[in-house]
C-alpha cells in the first residue's frame, strides 16, 4: 500500500510536491479541531501526521494515535508530547537548521527596530506627522558598545551573537538558565574570544538587550518572570524569537507601562494567536507574527525537511531529523 499522509495545513509546494510523489496526501480543507484531528489520527487511516507547530499533539491525542510518525513543520517540538508519542512507538521529526540565519536575522531586526523606535518612526511618517528634520526627534538607544545576553547558546543564539558583534555589541551568554552548563572554549568554536559566559542572573543584570533563545519546556516556563524583569536594568529591551511562554506576557505588560524595562521585541506570543491584554496598545514595543523562519527560501527548505521526515517515517525507516530516536 502507498504511504497516506495527512496533512493538516498545506506547506510549501517543494514539500507538498514530494508527498504527493511519495503516496496519498489527504490535505484538510480547513483547521481541524482538537476532537476532529483525534478522531483522523485514530482512525488507521493515515501513516504519517504532518503537523504545524500550532497544532496540539497531546498525549490524549497520541494515546489513541494509529500512525508510524508525526512530522512538525518546524524546528521546536513543544506542541508535540514526545514522551507520550514514544510510549506508543510513534516517531517525531522536525526541522532544524535550515531556519537559523533568517531566524538570527528577526532577533536582530527586533534588537535595532526597538533600539531606534522603528514602528513609532513608521507611524510619524504614515500619519502624515513628519515635519521635517528635528534635533529631537524620536532619539533612540545605540546598538554599538551594549550589552546583548542570550538566554541560551544553541545554534539561532549563537548566529544572533555573531550578527551583534559584528554591531560592535558585547555578547554575554547563559546556555541553559536556569541551570547552569559551562560551555568549554573548543565548544565555542568562533566565537572563542568575541562572547562571554555567565551566571544567569548576572546576564539579566548586565544585558542591555535580553534575548531569548531557549527551547520551551518545564524548565523554561515563565523563565522571565516579574522578578527576572525587576533585576533587569530600567533602560533594557526584551527581545523574544523563541517561544511565548518563555516569558510571563501579563508580567511584561505591566513592567513595559510601568518602566521598570525600556521596551520589548517579540516574535513569539504567550497564547498564539492572542495577545495579553494591553500588549498591542504600548508604543515601547515592536510586535511580529512569529515570522522568525519565514523567508521564502527557508519556508521551502523546512518544507523539503518536513516530506523527507514524513516519507521516511512512512516506509518505517528512520527519518532524517527524528527527535525520538
Ligand atoms: C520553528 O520552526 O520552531 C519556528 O518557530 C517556526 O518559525
Amino acid at each position: 500500500m502507498s504511504p497516506r499522509f495527512l496533512v493538516t495545513a498545506s506547506i510549501p509546494e517543494p514539500g507538498m510536491a514530494l508527498l504527493y510523489d511519495a503516496g496519498d496526501v489527504t490535505l484538510l480543507p480547513e483547521v481541524p479541531d482538537a476532537d476532529a484531528l483525534r478522531a483522523l489520527c485514530a482512525s488507521g487511516d493515515y501513516d504519517v501526521l504532518v503537523a504545524r507547530l500550532s497544532d496540539t499533539i497531546d498525549a490524549s491525542l497520541l494515546g489513541s494515535a494509529k500512525l508510524r510518525g508525526v512530522s512538525n513543520y518546524a524546528v521546536g517540538f513543544n506542541n508535540i508530547d514526545v514522551p507520550a508519542a514514544t510510549a506508543r512507538g510513534i516517531v517525531v521529526g522536525n526541522t532544524p537548521g535550515v531556519l537559523t540565519d533568517a531566524t538570527a536575522d528577526i532577533a536582530m531586526l527586533l534588537i535595532l527596530g526597538t533600539a531606534r523606535r522603528v514602528i513609532e518612526a513608521d507611524s510619524l511618517v504614515r500619519s502624515g506627522g513628519f515635519s521635517g528634520w528635528n534635533p529631537q526627534l524620536l532619539m533612540g538607544s545605540d546598538v554599538s558598545g551594549q550589552v546583548l545576553g542570550l538566554a541560551g547558546f544553541g545554534r539561532i543564539a549563537r548566529a544572533t551573537a555573531r550578527r551583534a558583534a559584528a554591531f560592535g555589541m558585547d555578547v554575554v551568554f547563559s546556555p541553559r538558565p536556569p541551570a547552569e552548563r559551562i560551555v568549554s572554549e573548543e565548544e565555542l568554536g568562533d566565537l572563542a574570544g568575541k562572547v562571554r559566559q555567565l551566571p544567569w542572573e548576572q546576564v539579566v543584570a548586565q544585558a542591555d538587550f535580553l534575548s531569548i533563545h531557549v527551547p520551551l519546556n518545564e524548565d523554561t516556563l515563565h523563565l522571565v518572570d516579574a522578578s527576572v524583569l525587576a533585576a533587569m536594568k530600567p533602560g533594557a529591551f526584551l527581545i523574544n524569537t523563541a517561544r511565548g511562554p518563555v516569558v510571563d506576557e501579563a508580567a511584561l505588560v505591566t513592567a513595559l507601562r510601568e518602566g521598570v524595562i525600556a521596551g520589548a521585541g517579540l516574535d513569539v506570543y504567550e497564547n498564539e494567536p492572542e495577545l495579553a491584554a494591553g500588549l498591542a496598545e504600548l508604543p515601547n514595543t515592536v510586535l511580529l507574527p512569529h515570522i522568525g523562519s519565514a523567508t521564502v527560501p527557508v519556508r521551502n527548505k523546512m518544507a523539503v525537511l518536513a516530506a523527507a521526515n514524513a516519507i521516511a517515517m512512512a516506509k518505517g525507516e528512520l527519518p532524517p531529523h527524528p527527535v525520538n530516536p
